[in-house]
C-alpha cells in the first residue's frame, strides 16, 4: 500500500501573523496524519520560522517551495538548504510550474536542486507538468518523461524513496481547470511505468504521485479515489483552513 501524502503550497501568501494563524486552525486536522497519511504545508520562505515553533510536536510536516542549488557562499537572494533544514523543514517543493514558466528554471537547475536536497536526505516533491499547448499538441506524454529523466538524472535507487512526484497540468493551475479524474489518472499511469523503467516496477510501485491544479473539497475525493493518484499538491484551497481541512479529510 501507498502513503498518502497531502501538501499545501502557500506561494507567496501569508505575512508571519497570518502564517501562524492558519498553521494553528490546520493543527486538529493534522491529527488524522500518521505514517500513512502525511500532510505537509509550505509556507513562504519568511513564515517557516514561526510555523515551525507552533507545528513542534503535531504530525503536520513543513515544506519549502524551493532552494537554492549551491550549499552557501556568494547567491544574492538566494535560501540554501542547510537554512531551510535549521528552521524544520523536511520537505522541498522543487520544479513548480511558476518557477518553471515565470522565473525560467529549467530542467538543469532543478536536477542540481533535486540532487543536493538528497544528499542532505531531504524529501522532495518534484513538480511535473505540460501547458495547454503541449497538452493540445498531444505532447503531454513526452514532456512529463523528459521533466522526470532530466530531473532525477543521477538520483539513485535508494535516493527515490524521498521523492514524491507531483504532476500539475499549467493549465490547471491557479485556474479552476482541473484534468478529468481519468485524464490525470492516465498521466500518472504512465508517469509510474515511466519510473518503473527507469528504476524498477517495485519502486516505481511504492512512489507517491500527487495531483495537482485547481484541487478543491469537492473534487479531492474523486481525484483521490483513482488507482495511481496517492495525493494532492493544493495552491489556493490550502489558505482557507476550511477548505483544506475538507480535503485533508476527503471521502
Ligand atoms: P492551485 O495551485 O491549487 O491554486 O491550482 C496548485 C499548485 O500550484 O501547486
Amino acid at each position: 500500500m501507498r502513503n498518502i501524502f497531502i501538501a499545501g503550497n502557500w506561494k507567496m501568501h501569508k505575512t508571519s501573523k497570518e502564517a501562524e494563524a492558519l498553521v494553528k486552525a490546520i493543527i486538529p486536522a493534522s491529527h488524522n496524519a500518521d505514517g500513512k497519511k502525511k500532510v505537509m504545508i509550505a509556507p513562504p520562505f519568511t513564515a517557516l520560522y514561526v510555523v515551525n515553533t507552533v507545528i513542534k510536536g503535531t504530525n503536520l510536516m513543513l515544506g519549502a517551495q524551493n532552494m537554492g542549488p549551491e550549499e552557501k557562499g556568494a547567491h544574492t537572494g538566494e535560501i540554501s538548504i542547510g537554512m531551510l533544514m535549521d528552521v524544520g523543514v523536511s520537505v522541498v517543493i522543487l520544479g513548480h510550474s511558476e518557477r518553471r514558466h515565470v522565473y525560467q528554471e529549467n530542467d538543469e537547475l532543478i536536477n542540481r536542486k533535486v540532487k543536493l536536497a538528497l544528499k542532505h536526505k531531504m524529501e522532495i516533491i518534484l513538480c511535473v507538468g505540460e501547458t495547454l499547448d503541449e497538452r493540445e499538441s498531444g505532447a503531454t506524454n513526452k514532456v512529463v518523461e523528459e521533466q522526470l529523466k532530466r530531473g532525477l538524472n543521477g538520483v539513485s535507487e535508494e535516493q527515490l524513496s524521498k521523492v514524491t512526484i507531483a504532476y500539475e497540468p499549467v493549465w490547471a493551475i491557479g485556474t479552476g481547470k482541473t484534468a478529468t479524474p481519468q485524464d490525470a489518472d492516465d498521466t500518472h499511469s504512465f508517469i509510474r511505468d515511466f519510473l518503473s523503467s527507469l528504476y524498477s516496477s517495485a519502486l516505481a510501485d511504492e512512489l507517491v504521485i500527487q495531483y495537482g491544479g485547481s484541487v478543491k473539497p469537492h473534487n479531492a475525493g474523486e481525484l483521490m479515489n483513482m488507482s495511481n493518484i496517492d495525493g494532492v499538491l493544493v495552491g489556493g484551497a490550502s489558505l482557507i483552513a476550511e477548505d483544506f481541512i475538507k480535503i485533508i479529510n476527503y471521502e
